[in-house]
């Protein structure tokens, strides 16, 4: 398979739960193939903005048939940088820790801490493979991160700038336990997809940024006695509707950087 193929893609959107399919796209062609990590989550499409050739792809399957420890992240991120992505916005729902953070609240973060276990986590353990040790200071790209933020300001999106993910490993939520202790760790915002997507995407030399969607408070920080799937859609269908006019910003702000 060849980039050409598929024209330029100026960004790769990656999207979590409540974000299955981009209905803006125009000419748009969907693909797929096995990588060898296996086979991606679903289809990717790829489509236009405007001008502005993406990609798509439903992180948990078009059907969300996967959960967060059963998503082939190697999969995904291999094919959209084989398809000649460069740069790939995340897009993950989140329960919110700190008070910035509300339920139907758009963050930026910028930092992760990974309690997950047991999901493959490199690029680096096939035999005469080399070793990377990429450096994970700042796990999303800074630039990607700054225009994101100026695009949301042109769009008169309100974001929230900054937090640290704390990616556990789910599916299921919580107990509130857990999240005090997140808490104390220094963990904003929570969600079961965040790594090792950042690491990954490192390893591949790709941009790689978060929008993180906040679908309810995490357990034990809002006053509901327990998290309803009934909110979490809710407030997830509210925020996900502001992402296409901010990808459409993203593209805007990309062009003239
Ligand atoms: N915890 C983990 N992941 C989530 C949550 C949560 O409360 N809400 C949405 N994704």
């Amino acid at each position: 398979m060849s980039t050409h193929d598929y024209g330029s893609i100026e960004l790769a959107v990656i999207g979590g739960t409540g974000l299955y399919k981009l209905t803006m796209l125009e000419d748009e062609k969907a693909m797929t193939a096995a990588t060898p990590y296996g086979m991606p989550s679903g289809p990717v499409r790829i489509g236009l903005l405007g001008e502005h050739r993406i990609a798509f792809l439903a992180r948990h399957g078009e059907d969300h048939s996967l959960p967060p420890h059963k998503v082939n992240y190697r999969a995904n991120l291999w094919l959209l940088k084989e398809i000649g992505a460069t740069r790939v916005l995340a897009v993950n729902a989140v329960g919110g820790i700190g008070e910035r953070y509300a339920p139907r609240a758009i963050g930026i973060p910028d930092q992760i801490i990974d309690y997950t276990w047991g999901r493959v986590g490199t690029y680096c353990e096939e035999p005469g493979t080399d070793v990377l040790h990429v450096d994970m200071t700042e796990p999303y790209t800074p630039s990607l991160r700054a225009a994101l933020h100026a695009a949301a300001r042109d769009a008169g999106i309100a974001v929230v700038d900054g937090g640290c993910y704390g990616a556990t490993q789910g599916p299921r939520l919580e107990t509130k336990a857990e999240i005090a202790r997140l808490r104390r760790d220094g963990c904003d915002l929570v969600g079961m997809t965040g790594m090792p997507e950042a690491g990954l995407a490192r390893e591949l030399g790709l941009e790689y940024a978060s929008l993180a969607l906040v679908a309810n408070w995490a357990a034990g920080c809002g006053d509901a006695a327990e998290i309803t799937m009934k909110e979490v859609h809710t407030n997830l269908d509210q925020a996900t509707a502001r992402i296409p006019h901010l990808i459409a910003a993203l593209l805007q702000t990309l062009e003239h950087a």
